[in-house]
């Protein structure tokens, strides 16, 4: 085990996070608590529910991860929890704990953006190869697809500049809100890939808008189209209820196909246009939607074809979880920073 010992928190939405990394970036502990099943009765994330459950899932999420790794919580030499983007009442949990374990052992406290933590991700170890994770090289670029975002970043000696945001919806938000159209439940975005597979994107095809010159993504358009088509298909097949697991007409897989070759598509439009501008050396690619079967399969492709060395976040690595969190802090401790003051605030929106 190399010094130093990390101990991540993140707490920034619905699950409760907790991870153990060693001074390589091995990861020798990450634990998840998901409170899916105390959120599934109201179709979406509770904030208030949210909190107290991370107050109650702390205790058990972060004995098991000292328990899993071998350690316990004097042997930690660095502290890190998540201070924002998210519910605030969620990340003050997390972020609160952070800093107070920190304190009482007297070590330093980082608290991490959410997005820093995704963005630097793809170097992490897969549980298949456990070792230390991957040095990320000075410059890179960095697509984060997630349910609050979808972001290029341009990294540089540790810089981060933003080089593109969506201007409205986040890809995995509309992959949720076409699902929960068709009454699947909360997160959707999983489900409607698992039906798109199974559906001809040719069969039923949704424009991928290109945006002018600019590199903004924006998914509004492509989620309005999908709810239309939706309705379209309910006037001549009757109302579509997923939810009870029934199997799907066929129109209704090549339509979640030809809804998510869309949204596919539009990423690799927008990193075209950066590749033209700029050319990509290393392309990073992380955040929840990252576990996406299709975009995982394309942007091998792509890549490859213009000579862009790639890093796919692990799988296991996608969703949000404090191994990532760590990471980042441990990372920052790698480039000379001494943590950040006990003052740090939650933050509900902050910019990279
Ligand atoms: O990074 P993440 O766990 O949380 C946020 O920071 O938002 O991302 C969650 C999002 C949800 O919108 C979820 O539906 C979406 O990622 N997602 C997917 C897939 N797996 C998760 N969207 C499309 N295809 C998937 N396979
Ligand atoms: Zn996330």
């Amino acid at each position: 085990m190399t010094p130093p010992l990390v101990l991540g928190i993140e707490t920034s939405c619905d699950d409760t996070a907790c991870a153990v990394l060693d001074g390589g970036g091995r990861i020798l502990a990450s634990v998840v608590s998901s409170q899916l099943a105390a959120h599934r009765p109201y179709g979406g994330v509770v904030p208030e529910i949210a909190s107290r459950e991370h107050l109650s899932n702390w205790p058990v999420v972060s004995a098991e991860a000292l328990a899993r790794a071998g350690v316990s919580m004097a042997d930690v030499d660095l502290v890190a929890a998540t201070r924002g983007p998210g519910l605030v009442g969620a990340l003050l949990v997390g972020l609160s704990i952070g800093k107070a374990v920190a304190f009482a052992l007297g070590r330093p406290f980082h608290a991490v953006h959410h997005l820093e933590g995704h963005l630097f991700s793809p170097f992490l170890p897969p549980p298949s190869e456990p070792g230390p994770a991957a040095i990320p090289p000075a410059r890179f670029v960095g697509l984060v697809v997630s349910g609050g975002h979808t972001s290029l970043f341009g990294v540089e000696d540790g810089e981060v500049a933003t080089l593109a945001e969506t201007r409205d919806d986040a890809m995995g938000e509309v992959f949720d809100k076409v699902g929960k159209r068709l009454g699947l439940p909360y997160p959707q975005g999983p489900k409607v890939d698992e039906l798109a597979e199974q559906g001809d994107p040719a069969a039923h095809r949704l424009p991928v808008k290109p945006a002018a010159d600019e590199l903004f993504f924006s998914y509004s358009g492509l989620k309005s189209q999908a709810l239309l088509e939706i309705e379209k298909l309910e006037r001549k097949l009757g109302p579509l209820d997923l939810a009870d697991g029934a199997e799907p007409p066929r129109e209704v897989l090549n339509l979640l196909a030809g809804f998510r070759a869309a949204a596919v598509g539009q990423i690799l439009d927008r990193l075209e246009k950066l590749h033209r501008r700029q050319p990509i050396g290393l392309l990073a690619v992380s955040g929840g939607v990252a576990a996406n079967r299709l975009l995982r399969r394309e942007l091998p492709a792509w890549t490859a074809e213009r000579g862009i060395e790639l890093r796919l976040v692990p799988l296991a690595w996608s969703g949000d979880n404090a191994a990532m969190i760590a990471h980042a802090a441990l990372l920052r401790h790698r480039r000379g920073s001494e943590g950040d003051p006990f003052a740090a605030e939650a933050e509900s929106r902050i910019p990279l």
